[in-house]
Parts: structure tokens; C-alpha cells; sequence
């Protein structure tokens, strides 16, 4: 079957990065999410990065012209019974998820692809609640996704190498670069990443170093884009906090333990960038 129509689920940071790479390489969108508001913030983010795009001349204002008109908006989660490849972003819970994945196996046509772009949560585990395992794949995005080149795709136990193949070849159309990887808890990306974020919070939790030092270490030593507390900030405390939990469950290994100073800081409800106060001030 030729994937013509994607349904996103969730029109958050991700869901609307996912949407607008898939409109710009001419793929009609049906875009979804619970409120109306989310939807209406999530368009205006994709219409300020499409024409940020065309500033700086990555695409042509042709390109961006034609991309907005593909994307439906909608509350209405029935509208992606028509579509022909599903990428779920909505948010990161199982019980949200796997609601979710046990009502689109009812939904959408039996040979449609479910994606998740979880960052955690096992694929196995969402693919059990369908009638479709081998149709359940992980398709996990980097932020900003119209900028990061990779795409990791996730297998679960019971995924297909039809399946696998098919991601594979959806993620070079939209000009991203696939790695294959198995399921498993954090998968490749944030079971290497978030310790190294975790270890740098408990390095200003012990006075080793202010956040400015460690970052500093990371940029110039390492050559880091950004410093692993900025990064942090960036991801959202909450969401590092999140994934270390599920690492340190899947795992049961200690060196997954979450930093105090980490629990602590998004008990006080400094999440980072988006909550204006984490590691550093953006207010
Ligand atoms: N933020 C990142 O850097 C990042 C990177 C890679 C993967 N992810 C993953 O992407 C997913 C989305 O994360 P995000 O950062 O975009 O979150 P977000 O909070 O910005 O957006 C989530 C959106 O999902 C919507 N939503 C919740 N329940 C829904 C439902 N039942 N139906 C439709 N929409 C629903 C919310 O209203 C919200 O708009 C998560 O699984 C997250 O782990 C996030």
C-alpha cells in the first residue's frame, strides 16, 4: 500500500514538528488532539517554523505554501480512519497511550502501521493491546524535529521486518536518517543520554561544579553543541525525570536512580525552559 495520508496524534512539541515534516515532503496530514487550543498553538508553530525555514532558505517559499493546506486539524480522533500510516506523540503515559493504541486497532484499516514516538514506553507492551503486533513500531523523533536528521526505530517482539521496512523507507522519504534498534527501556538514545544528564545534576547536587562549569566542560572539552544542563532544561526536567524512572524500573540497575536534586527541583515545579526557571533562568 502506497502511504499517502499520516495521522499525528498529539499536536505538542513533537506532534507538530512530526506534522510539519510530513507536510513538507507531501504527505496529507490529519492532525489530532483533545482541545481545540492545542491545535490552534501547534498550526501557529508550524506555520512560524515553515516560514523560519524559508528565511533561511532551506526550503522555498513554494514549498511552505503547499505544506500548510495538507494538514486537517481536528478533535475528532474518527478522521484517521482514513488514514494510511499512524504516528502517536501524545503524551507520555501508558494509560494515555495505551488507550489510545487499543482504540485506533478498532479505527484505522488492518494493514495501517501504528506508530509511537514514545521515549520510553516498550513498544511489546503497546503492541499487546492491538490485534496488530507486528503492525506496532516505534518511530521516535528528535527535537526540533524539522532540524534533527535521526529517526530510531524501534522494534518490538512482534514487529515485522515488513513493518521495520516500510518505517525505514517512510523515515528517508522525509529525509531523516533511520538506526534500527531493539525494544528496550530508553532504547539507544536516552539509556546513554539521560545518565550522563542525571550524572551532571548530581555533580552540582555535590558542589563539584556550578551548572555554568559543567556545561562549559561538555562544550569545550567535548565538543557538545550544548551542555548537559542546558540540555536538560531544554528536554524539560520532568520529562528526564519520567525516563529515568522507567529506566530504573525496566532495568533495576541503581545507576538509574534519579538525582535528588532533580526529584527535588520538579517538585518545586522548575521544569526547565518551559517552566522559566531550571538549571538556569529564561525569564
Ligand atoms: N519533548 C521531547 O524532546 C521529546 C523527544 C522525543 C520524543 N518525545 C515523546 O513524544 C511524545 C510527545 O511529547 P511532547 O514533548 O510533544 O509532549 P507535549 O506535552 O508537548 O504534547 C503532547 C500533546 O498530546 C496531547 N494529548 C494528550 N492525550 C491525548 C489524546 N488522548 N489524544 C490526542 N492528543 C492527546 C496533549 O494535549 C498535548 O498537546 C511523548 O511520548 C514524548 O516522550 C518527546
Amino acid at each position: 500500500m502506497e502511504i499517502k495520508s499520516v495521522g499525528v496524534i498529539g499536536a505538542g512539541t513533537m506532534g507538530n514538528g512530526i506534522a510539519h515534516v510530513f507536510a513538507r515532503s507531501g504527505y496529507d496530514v490529519v492532525l489530532v488532539d483533545v482541545e481545540q487550543r492545542f491545535l490552534d498553538r501547534g498550526l501557529e508553530t508550524i506555520r512560524k517554523n515553515l516560514d523560519r525555514e524559508v528565511t533561511k532558505e532551506k526550503i522555498t517559499a513554494e514549498v511552505r505554501d503547499a505544506a500548510m493546506p495538507r494538514i486537517a486539524a481536528t478533535v475528532d480522533r474518527k478522521k484517521l480512519a482514513a488514514c494510511d500510516f499512524i504516528v502517536e506523540a501524545a503524551s507520555e503515559r501508558f494509560e494515555i497511550k495505551s488507550e489510545l493504541f487499543r482504540d485506533l486497532d478498532q479505527l484505522c484499516r488492518p494493514e495501517v502501521i501504528l506508530s509511537s514516538n514514545t521515549s520510553s514506553i516498550s513498544i511489546t507492551k503497546l503492541a499487546a493491546v492491538t490485534k496488530r503486533p507486528d503492525k506496532v513500531i516505534g518511530m521516535h523523533f528528535f527535537n526540533p524535529v524539522p532540524m534533527m536528521k535521526l529517526v530510531e526505530v524501534i522494534r518490538g517482539l512482534a514487529t515485522s521486518d515488513e513493518t521495520y521496512a516500510t518505517v525505514k523507507q517512510l523515515a528517508e522519504k522525509l529525509d531523516k536518517n533511520p538506526v534500527e534498534v531493539n525494544d528496550a527501556p530508553g532504547f539507544v538514545s536516552n539509556r546513554v543520554l539521560m545518565p550522563l544528564l542525571n550524572e551532571a545534576m548530581y555533580a552540582v547536587m555535590e558542589g563539584v561544579a556550578t551548572p555554568e562549569a559543567v556545561d562549559q566542560v561538555f562544550k569545550l572539552g567535548m565538543a557538545h553543541p550544548m551542555g548537559p544542563l542546558t540540555l536538560a532544561d531544554f528536554i524539560g526536567l520532568d520529562v528526564c525525570l519520567d525516563i529515568m524512572c522507567v529506566m530504573l524500573a525496566g532495568l533495576g540497575d541503581p545507576k538509574y536512580r534519579p538525582c535528588p536534586l532533580l526529584i527535588k527541583m520538579v517538585d518545586a515545579g522548575w521544569l526547565g525552559r518551559k517552566s522559566g526557571r531550571g538549571f538556569y533562568q529564561y525569564q
